[in-house]
């Protein structure tokens, strides 16, 4: 028989008989490699009547004790893993090289260090010179954290045997290689089997692993995304790089609530904790324009406030423009259908811009209205009143949908000065937060109302 070959996407993992440009599973372009082929596998017949032994069953009301966490002190990272670290953990931390990865690992690193724990900080990347220089310019370099340049996994997993550390940080899982898998450090293959063989050990001998994954644009290195699922818990640190502020962001997390995330600023002397992320995303904002809109949102359990910025302008191209940075295009196609459809409010010919200030990333749909909004305020060059947040959800009909917590959001808009907000109407009632609100029940009504517009 000859061997077939075998493709592989080394974003997303997904498997492919044949190459091409772009990978059906993710959407991403130039990812798909060839991989050594995979071995026949077990033959095809059945396991055969050889009995094995019998699990043990229990049921689904068994008594467990939650699992023992420490923090780090780092309040912000604590909340994004659930409320600290659990033992024998396995989390992934992902990122854009060069947004500030191993400058926070580090940090925890010392800070878990600090408060009891045994912590292991493996550096693939960089000599053990140079982290011992970044520790002391971050005046970290008393936290009794053991440190090793390393990038053999065998090494790595003896040493881990010997030393049984509580936390082992491995900076990156894209630089470790497996002696046992013939591809080179960074593939699919072999990204996969080390931190396969990393989860599985802190599984077995309660040692938590944090993995470091460089987010990747090139098909040759295999990305984060290729061992999630391996892992409890997937954080993902995110921010633009003309910003300071960054976002560690939980997105799967088998110990505590996803999507929460905890903000940073990245300093001269590293990641400083954002106490309160709201103030600062409309701290750069001036006085009231067209265009600019204040969305009430939530991430995870976290009230935060931010600017959604839009520009209408007439189009010099066949093809207008729809330029988006921090929310997602799709939707925003969506907006603009139902405000042409539903409210007779068109934007043929026009190229519009939508833009989250201070560099965040939505992706609540509670912030459709805001976004629609932002649109026909700059459509209609009439500026919203500067003291007034809004969110809601907007469906295909028309309609607003309330958004859950809604009390949160209003509370978080009193406490930065905000006096009037406006929701859609249903759902909960809503108790008194000294906000005026106004409480709308389609998007016709809304722009009508607010712009005269429609
Ligand atoms: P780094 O943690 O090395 O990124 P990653 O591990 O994700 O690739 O961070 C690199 C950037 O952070 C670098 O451009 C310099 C900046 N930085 C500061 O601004 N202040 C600091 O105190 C440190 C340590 C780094
Ligand atoms: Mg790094």
């Amino acid at each position: 028989m000859a061997k077939t070959k075998s493709f592989r996407c080394s974003a997303c993992g997904a498997n492919f008989t044949k190459w091409s440009g772009r990978c059906d599973g993710c959407g991403d372009w130039n990812t798909i490699v060839e991989e050594a082929p995979l071995s026949a596998g077990p033959a095809s017949k059945s396991l055969g009547a050889k009995r094995g032994a019998a699990l043990d069953l229990s049921d689904l009301s068994t008594e467990e004790a939650p699992p023992p966490r420490t923090t780090s002190g780092i309040g912000e990272l604590d909340r994004v893993l659930g409320g600290g670290l659990v033992a024998s953990s396995a989390i992934l931390v992902g990122g854009d090289p060069g947004i500030g990865k191993s400058t926070l690992l580090l940090q925890a690193a010392a800070e878990f260090a600090r408060s009891g724990l045994k912590v292991m900080y493996i550096s693939g990347e960089e000599a053990s010179a140079q982290v011992r220089m970044r520790a002391r310019r971050l005046g970290l370099a008393d936290a009794p954290v053991q440190l090793a340049a390393a990038t053999n996994l065998r090494d790595i997993l003896t040493t881990l045997e010997e030393e049984r550390p509580h936390l082992a940080i491995i900076d990156s899982i894209q630089t470790m290689w497996a002696d046992n898998v013939e591809s080179a450090p960074g593939s699919v293959s072999q990204v996969r089997a080390a931190a396969h063989e990393l989860t599985t050990f802190a599984k077995r001998k309660g040692v938590s692993v944090i993995l470091v994954g460089h987010v990747t644009k090139e098909g040759q290195i295999a990305g984060p995304r290729v061992v999630e699922h391996m892992v409890d818990t997937v954080l993902y640190f995110e921010g633009e790089r003309g910003h300071q502020f960054r976002i560690l962001r939980a997105v799967k997390n088998r110990f505590g609530p996803a999507d929460e995330i905890g903000v940073f600023e990245m300093t001269g002397a590293g990641l400083a904790q954002v106490m309160n992320p709201s103030a600062l995303f409309l701290s750069e904002r001036g006085t009231p324009s067209p265009g600019s809109v204040v969305f009430a949102g939530v991430e995870g359990t976290r009230p935060v406030l931010v600017e959604f910025q839009a520009l209408v302008a007439p189009s010099p191209h066949s093809q207008p423009r729809r330029t988006v940075v921090g929310w997602d295009g799709g939707r925003l196609a969506m907006i603009l259908a139902v405000l042409e459809a539903r409210c007779g409010i068109p934007f043929t010919g026009l190229d519009v811009y939508l833009n989250v200030a201070g560099g965040m990333k939505i992706s609540e749909p509670a912030a459709d209205l805001a976004v629609a909004a932002a649109l026909v305020s700059a459509r209609e060059d009439s500026a919203l009143p500067a003291d007034t947040v809004v969110f809601g959800e907007i469906s295909l009909s028309g309609a607003l949908r309330p958004a859950p917590q809604s009390e949160n959001r209003l509370k978080e808009a009193q406490k930065l000065g905000f006096t009037a907000a406006i929701t859609p109407s249903g759902g909960k009632a809503l108790a008194d937060m000294g906000l005026k609100l106004t409480q709308m029940g389609d998007l016709t009504a809304f722009v009508g109302d607010i712009f005269g517009a429609g």
